[in-house]
């Protein structure tokens, strides 16, 4: 099978949790980027990438490089690439394109030279075009232009890889699957280890938590991906990796996995996506104050996303709940080390403890800190 070169993005600060997942699968070449990682492998292995990767949000697959200076160039250069052979004309397309520090300074226009070219390249080949859908495209091609030089890619995820199908009940504050999965690497969580979210609001990092444990691929939970639309689709093969996957699922000792949040109703729905994951009966949620919060004995991890002063306009709750969570831990959490995803540095001081190590992670647009607390 031909050798292709991959990037698989995701939340700045994963960059090198992400690689140990691409490495694990086999993955060669592998190499750190900002917010991506880079390797080779053929299209087995970009399948079981969208099959098994926790922390990646998408993977695209290179067709070309080249200078692009200009607006010509650029569309000399995707007027090269041999689209009807890609995918049928039936498909309907999307371009995303970002450009920086670069000739080409609007990123609107280098998406639609570039879709200029892919529509008169199917038209000379095959006299049809593929139509536009800029929201649910069948095939999305990605254009990056930096300080000149493009890439051409194709999206082999299609819809974002933290769509993973489950999660029919998120919460306003909810984090993406994937990142959830990612800080969980981060803070090398091991699977036969307790876990404990005390704010899971939507459930998303037990849940995760519990898809690690129970070693079940997060593509495996029936979505569909970009790739099953391209030519030369090997869908015997697909099944047989999905079908290896569920093999290798593992159903002994259940590892001790708690969700708890303050509110009834956040709780009522990590259930049903906890439900609609399958491995409901892994997690044991309940509706509790950070006020009432005590996990017994250690060791274990506590990991959770605090509500975000941002987000709640009555900044004295954020306020309390740092003081209570920090009353929790010094308290009632000795010989557990506790993580907290924190977007807001003025709140974590009411924790009342010091952090012993800070790894910086980009949530979307928020600047935060995965903290690590060691409670002797
Ligand atoms: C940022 S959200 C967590 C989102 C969650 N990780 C998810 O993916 O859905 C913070 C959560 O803290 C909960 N919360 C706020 N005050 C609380 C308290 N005193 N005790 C427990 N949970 C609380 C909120 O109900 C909310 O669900």
């Amino acid at each position: 099978m031909t050798q292709r070169k991959f990037f698989a993005t995701t939340f700045k600060g994963l960059e090198e949790a992400l690689a140990g997942e691409v490495a694990a699968l086999g993955g060669e070449g592998v190499s750190i980027g900002t917010g991506s990682v880079s390797f080779s492998g053929n299209m087995a292995l970009c399948y079981r990438a969208n099959l098994w990767l926790r922390s990646a949000n998408r993977v695209v697959m290179l067709l070309s490089e080249f200078p692009a200076p200009t607006p010509a160039a650029l569309y000399e250069g995707a007027r090269e690439v041999p689209w009807h052979e890609l995918f049928p004309p039936e498909r309907t397309i999307a371009v995303d394109a970002t450009v920086r520090d670069s000739g080409l300074t609007h990123s609107h226009f280098a998406a639609q030279k570039t879709k200029d070219a892919v529509a008169d390249g199917f038209r000379d080949a095959l006299g049809r075009r593929p139509d536009v859908n800029t929201s649910s495209p069948d095939v999305r091609i990605v254009v990056r232009i930096v300080q000149d030089a493009c890439s051409i890619s194709l999206d082999t995820s299609g819809e974002s890889l933290n769509r993973r199908g489950y999660r029919s009940h998120p919460t306003e504050a909810s984090l993406k699957e994937t990142l959830a999965a990612g800080l969980l690497l981060l803070a090398g969580w091991r699977e036969d280890e307790p876990l404990i979210d005390p704010a899971c609001g939507a459930g998303t990092i037990p849940i995760e938590a519990a898809l690690i444990a129970g070693n079940i691929a997060p593509g495996s939970l029936g979505r569909s991906f970009g790739f099953q639309r391209l030519h030369g689709y090997d869908r015997k093969r697909w099944e047989a990796l999905v079908t290896e996957a569920r093999g290798s699922e593992r159903r002994g000792k259940a590892t001790r996995i708690e969700g708890s949040d303050i509110s009834p109703e956040a709780v009522a729905g990590a259930i049903r996506n906890a439900a609609n994951a399958k491995i409901r009966e892994r997690i044991q949620f309940s509706a509790r104050s950070i006020r009432n919060f005590s996990p017994g004995e250690g060791p274990g991890t506590i990991l959770c996303n605090p509500p975000y002063g941002a987000r709640l306009p009555g900044g004295p709750q954020v306020e309390s709940f740092y003081r209570e969570l920090g009353e929790a831990l010094k308290k009632r959490c000795r010989g557990w080390t506790a993580y907290l995803l924190s977007g807001n540095p003025s709140a974590t001081r009411f924790l009342g403890l010091k952090a012993s190590r800070k790894f910086p992670v980009m949530n979307g647009p928020i600047d935060c800190r995965l903290l690590r607390y060691d409670l002797y």
